[in-house]
């Protein structure tokens, strides 16, 4: 297999659990400033902040954290306790350079994650839902550690909510394990974006879990 270089198209096509970690512990280094700065990125902010909006509180657990920039905004906004969960430990380890989370969690969501039932108040998470990351049957594991009336704030690439049929699954889930869905629409990058996917859109959901 050829080396993949740490990109947003590189990581579009991960596939297998192997390659996210390889793709992630070759970018967690340069991912602030050779991506998310360069690229104007801007949904850790409208996550942030939509979860916020919607009243969300902690203790939260960051999924996908990444690099911990969605955390940071959190952070800034007084919400907390933070955890963060991420399948590589090298973007966990940049996340908790910021200090602001309380706990770093490896985990591979696909795999659940290894924290008791209701643990936390809010769900927040950016840019992990989206092309060969994350899909819609990664959804009841975050359920499970969701107490009764808890927010969740999880952007979803606008394209990959088509493709992975997540209206499906959100609508089933209406039936009795989450309430007061909403869908906001954001751009996922800002105005200085040049790149390929400088237009690309993600879908905020927001819902309480019953
Ligand atoms: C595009 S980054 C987003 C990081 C951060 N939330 C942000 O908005 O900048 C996607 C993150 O999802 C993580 N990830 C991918 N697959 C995962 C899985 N199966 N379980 C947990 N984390 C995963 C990657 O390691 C990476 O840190």
């Amino acid at each position: 297999m050829s080396k993949k270089t740490p990109n947003l198209h590189a990581a579009y096509a991960l596939d297998t659990p192997e390659d996210h970690k390889r793709l992630y512990a070759e970018w967690a280094g340069d991912y602030d400033e050779g991506f998310a700065a360069l690229e104007d990125y801007q949904l850790h902010i409208h996550t942030a902040r939509a979860f916020v909006a919607a009243g969300g509180q902690g203790p939260v657990l960051d999924v996908g954290a990444g690099t911990g920039l969605c955390g940071a905004i959190l952070a800034g906004l007084g919400v907390g306790p933070i955890d963060a969960t991420d399948i590589s430990a090298e973007m966990l380890d940049q996340a908790m350079r910021k200090a602001i989370y309380r706990d770093a969690i490896e985990a591979d969501l696909n795999q659940g994650i290894p924290v008791p039932d209701n643990s936390y108040a809010g769900i927040v998470s950016s840019g992990t839902f989206t092309h060969g990351h994350l899909g819609a049957e990664a959804l009841p594991a975050l359920l499970r550690i969701a107490r009764p009336g808890a927010q969740f704030a999880l952007s979803i690439n606008a394209k990959h909510y088509e493709k992975m049929h997540f209206a499906e699954t959100l609508q089933r889930l209406t039936q009795g394990e989450i309430q007061n869905l909403t869908l906001p629409e954001v751009r996922i990058y800002g105005e200085l974006a040049a790149g390929p996917n400088k237009d690309d859109t993600a879908l905020i959901a927001l819902f309480e879990r019953t």
